[in-house]
């Protein structure tokens, strides 16, 4: 699946966006090893704290239903504005596949695409606690 491809999926996911608070809606397309594609969209709450990221939703989803390998992950706040995942997003996701593909649009609506790698040097992950795994 090229990035063109599992943008458009996220453009789909966009469209079940639950943000009538800041009006901003996103959405993610997760692809996993197996070739799977899962939604993610964003799902917001009156105690605003409590809202979820698109991506978060979609890694949440997939790892519920089994799913934990991703090669790509596909993020749009729809054109005119950029969808750099943010930091709490970056170590869910690297928690499964540090060396995931990251796309998202930028401001222009082009697709930047980096490895998740590169979006979250010096990660704290499993191998951080040690003997507790
Ligand atoms: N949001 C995402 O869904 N993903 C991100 O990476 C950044 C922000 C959502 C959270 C909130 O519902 C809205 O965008 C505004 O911050």
């Amino acid at each position: 699946m090229t990035p063109r491809e599992l943008m458009a999926e996220a453009e789909t996911a966009r469209k079940a966006a639950y943000a009538p608070y800041s009006r901003f809606a996103v959405g993610a397309a997760l692809l996993t090893k197996s070739g799977r594609v899962v939604h993610g969209c964003n799902v917001e709450n009156a105690s605003f704290g409590l809202s979820c990221c698109a991506e978060r939703t979609a890694v949440f989803k997939a790892v519920s239903e089994g799913e934990t390998a991703f090669t790509a992950i596909a993020i749009t706040a729809g054109r005119g504005h950029g969808a750099e995942p943010c930091g709490a997003c970056r170590q869910v996701l690297h928690e499964f596949a540090p060396g995931m593909w990251v796309y998202f649009r930028d401001a222009r609506g082009g697709i930047v695409k980096r490895r998740l790698r590169a979006l979250l040097a010096s990660a704290f992950d499993g191998r951080s606690l040690g003997g507790r795994r």
